[in-house]
């Protein structure tokens, strides 16, 4: 019987613009590590990482909680904690850990879930941080690549996404307020205007038409959102700027990485994807902020590792 397994989950970017909770992207810019170890009793966990360590308020913790009493077990766990992704940024920080916690969960209780009950699990982690479920993030950790998540019952769609499609992330150094999602879900329209919602379904659409003929044109030309991105932009320093400048460098479409304040240029690989990376720090300069900007494809899901 294994006692102890480890799981690695990649970052991800959520919405793509129009696909406001439902599309996910794992990508390979940053990774969490969780390890899960079977203890006689109790949740416990174990960071050296600036994160809640009760397992109430803890991604993880709140996973392993909700999988222990669904499938009744009555080991304790201990969780290990090694943070990649940074937290508060749109690049799916709080589902890195909920993912690999999930899986690695599956693994040591060999319970064989499937992929659409891994995501449900997982999402409960989301609660930690966005106050509210939302299973775009998570699904693409754990599954990797492009996940279109449809809701009421729970099933994930994933496509493969063309080989040479890019991303270009720029993470701003900025203070991000706590419970950022929560904040940033707050300021979201609760109700749209029938254009905007034919605009952006039309985008949408296009965007998966896109992963499913592998043009990372047509994806990166369809990243145009009239209804959330406008109301959140104003929370991000000089979006506007990033935005126009990664346009004008080459970049196919450009928004909000999650719900910010990371921003996310879509390109290809045959593109000058260190001009679009550039013109988008200088967009940050422009009101005196630094950012790291980060060349990434499509990732893997969560997967075991093996040492
Ligand atoms: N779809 C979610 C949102 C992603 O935009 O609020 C949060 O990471």
């Amino acid at each position: 019987m294994v006692s102890k397994i480890t799981v690695k989950a990649p970052s991800s970017t959520a919405n793509l613009g129009p696909g406001f909770d439902t599309f996910g992207l794992a990508i390979d810019a940053f990774y969490d590590k969780v390890t899960l170890t079977k203890t006689k009793k109790g949740i416990s966990i174990i960071t050296d990482d600036n994160i809640p360590t009760n397992p109430e308020n803890n991604t993880a913790g709140l996973v392993v909680k909700n999988m222990k009493k669904k499938f009744k077990i009555k080991n304790g766990i201990e969780i290990q904690i090694k943070k990649g992704i940074p937290a508060g940024f749109g690049m799916g920080s709080s589902a890195g850990s909920a993912a690999a916690t999930a899986v690695a969960f599956d693994k040591l209780f060999n319970l064989k879930l499937s992929s659409n009950q891994l995501v449900e699990f997982a999402g409960f982690g989301e609660k930690a941080s966005a106050g509210t479920i939302h299973y775009d993030n998570v699904a693409a950790s754990v599954l990797g690549g492009f996940v279109i998540v449809k809701t009421n019952p729970l099933n994930v769609i994933s496509i493969n996404s063309p080989t040479d499609l890019r991303m270009c992330v720029a993470v701003p150094k900025i203070d991000v307020p706590k419970k950022k999602t929560k904040v940033s879900r707050g300021v979201i329209p609760e109700k749209v205007k029938l254009v905007d919602s034919v605009q952006n379904l039309a985008n949408a659409s296009s965007i998966v038409a896109g992963f499913m003929k592998k043009d990372s044109e047509l994806i990166g030309n369809s990243i145009q959102d009239v209804i959330v991105e406008p109301a959140r932009q104003h929370m991000i320093p000089g979006y506007e700027k990033v935005k126009q400048n990664a346009l004008k460098a080459g970049a196919f479409g450009v928004t909000i990485s999650g719900a910010g304040p990371s921003v996310i240029a879509f390109s290809k690989s045959s593109f000058d994807l260190k001009k679009i990376c550039s013109a988008m720090s200088k967009g940050f300069k422009s009101k005196n902020i630094d950012c790291q900007t980060i060349i990434c494809k499509p990732s893997k899901g969560a997967i075991h590792q093996k040492k």
